[in-house]
């Protein structure tokens, strides 16, 4: 069987080519803008290529007590519907996906909403969503005989090439922003043996100079720009249908950065829909932090039809960009599904991130934006008590344990902005202490310190 099944198809012009055709930067040679992976057998009602529903909502329950590696990864057990290589058996896989989707009871109490759940994509392999746009990507670039590949990266992107490369036996070289990402990360990247230059810029600065790099040495460039990333970071929108028993939620709130994951669990939405796999689509939101946020200056100008981009700021590095390669892809989804594009303060990611660890559930400061945006929404009556709402955390607390420590030690936020939060951080805060090793400081520190 070939399992290749798809072309690009320019999210601009709508030209389109066959996959091996694209340039090295991913960019359309018409209009410069970016591709999108398409299904042409898909289109067919009745074609021999159109996914059945009922048959594939069986094979992947079935997958499930398989002890085949493709059908062990929450990515590639959905294969039908990333249809990308000439053989599956291509697949790098490090049995990514399958992530846990847990109910945050405490949360939805203190926000009067029944039902809200957060999909941990921190428990992947290399500890971020980037893992499952990674393998298929990945997989790709082996497929096509590609020696090297490369990523600009705020960490994470950079954590899970390295990790894939190393597994296929490949190359990697990762450019990021130095002194402007988080140690746990590039500790990754050096562990699993990429060639990593500091650069200093931003990611935005980064990944103007890899473009550079790839069109001029064979180098496969696997920033979200190249939709095969995409492909894989569209599962989890399945693994959520599917753990809704196929009843999607009623909204789906994500961080947004460079904006490829949002574009992407938009796509799989819209591919689950297209093909009779769901009845409708969720509201899909994207939450920036307040220093990082070109959409929702777009979205408040114009609409969503035209980008500026700036310097970005922010504390949550992993979303420090100011000029996101994905942003039509995500403004057509937010669009699409009525979502919105909200933007949070430093000191309100903060106090979610804690909020959610106190729920036993730790992620990066990224990832907090989502709880932080669900609480703007619900405060502005944006999302009812009804509603079934599903954060999509992106990374694990341990990528950042600066942060996490800084924050309950008093200094990870000026006095300017926290101010109007004092009393919410002062009940947050866990500062660890220091003393005498006896029974009697240990129970005085205790006293002192439960509120
Ligand atoms: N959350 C985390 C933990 C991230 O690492 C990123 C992006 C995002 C959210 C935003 O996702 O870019 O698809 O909108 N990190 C990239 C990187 C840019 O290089 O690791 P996005």
């Amino acid at each position: 069987m070939n399992d290749n099944l798809h072309q690009l198809r320019c999210f601009g012009c709508g030209s389109r080519i066959a996959g091996a055709e694209a340039q090295p930067d991913f960019r359309c040679t018409q209009c410069g803008e970016l591709f999108e992976v398409e299904y042409p057998g898909w289109v067919q009602r009745r074609g021999p290529d159109r996914p059945n529903p009922a048959a594939l909502k069986w094979l992947w329950r079935e997958r499930r007590c398989s002890s085949e590696t493709l059908d062990q990864s929450g990515v590639w057990r959905y294969r039908e519907l990333l249809p990308i290589l000439n053989s599956f058996g291509n697949a790098v896989t490090l049995r990514e996906g399958n992530t846990p989707l847990y109910h945050l009871p405490r949360t939805a109490k203190a926000l009067g909403v029944d039902q809200i759940f957060a999909k941990h994509q921190g428990m992947n392999p290399t500890a971020s969503f980037k893992d499952t746009g990674m393998t298929a990507a990945l997989s790709v670039a082996r497929e096509r005989g590609f020696e090297w590949v490369a990523c600009a990266s705020t960490g994470n992107t950079s954590a899970a090439m390295a990790a894939y490369a190393a597994r296929a036996g490949l190359r990697s070289l990762v450019l990021i922003p130095e002194g402007k990402i988080a140690w746990g990360k590039l500790s990754q990247a050096m562990d699993y043996g990429a060639v990593t230059c500091q650069l200093k810029t931003d990611f935005d600065g980064c990944l103007a100079v890899l473009t550079e790099v790839v069109r001029s040495a064979p180098i496969y460039l696997l920033n979200s720009v190249n939709p095969y990333r995409l492909e894989g970071q569209k599962t989890p929108a399945f693994e959520i249908a599917e753990a809704f028993d196929w009843n999607v939620p009623d909204h789906i709130i994500v961080p947004g950065g460079n904006l490829g994951n949002s574009s992407a669990l938009g796509k799989g939405f819209r591919e689950l829909h297209e093909l009779g796999l769901v009845a409708r689509m969720p509201r899909i939101s994207v939450v920036q932090a307040a220093g990082a946020n070109p959409p929702v200056r777009s979205f408040a100008a114009s609409n969503g039809a035209s980008l500026e981009a700036l310097e970005a700021h922010t504390r949550a590095t992993a979303i420090r960009i100011g000029n996101p390669a994905s942003w039509r892809k995500a403004a057509r989804v937010i669009q699409d599904t009525h979502g919105w594009c909200i933007d949070v303060t430093e000191a309100e990611i903060a106090i979610a991130k804690a909020e959610l660890g106190a729920e036993g559930l730790g992620c990066e400061p990224a990832s907090a934006v989502t709880l932080a945006g669900l609480k703007k929404l619900r405060a502005k009556n944006l999302i009812s008590s009804s509603d079934t709402v599903v954060l999509v955390l992106t990374g694990h607390t341990l990528k950042d344990a600066d942060y996490t420590i800084d924050f309950h030690r008093g200094t990870l936020l000026t006095q300017e902005e926290a101010a109007g939060h004092e009393k919410e951080i002062t009940a947050l805060r866990r500062n660890a202490v220091v003393v005498d090793a006896a029974p009697a400081a240990v129970l005085a520190a205790m006293k002192d310190m439960s509120i």
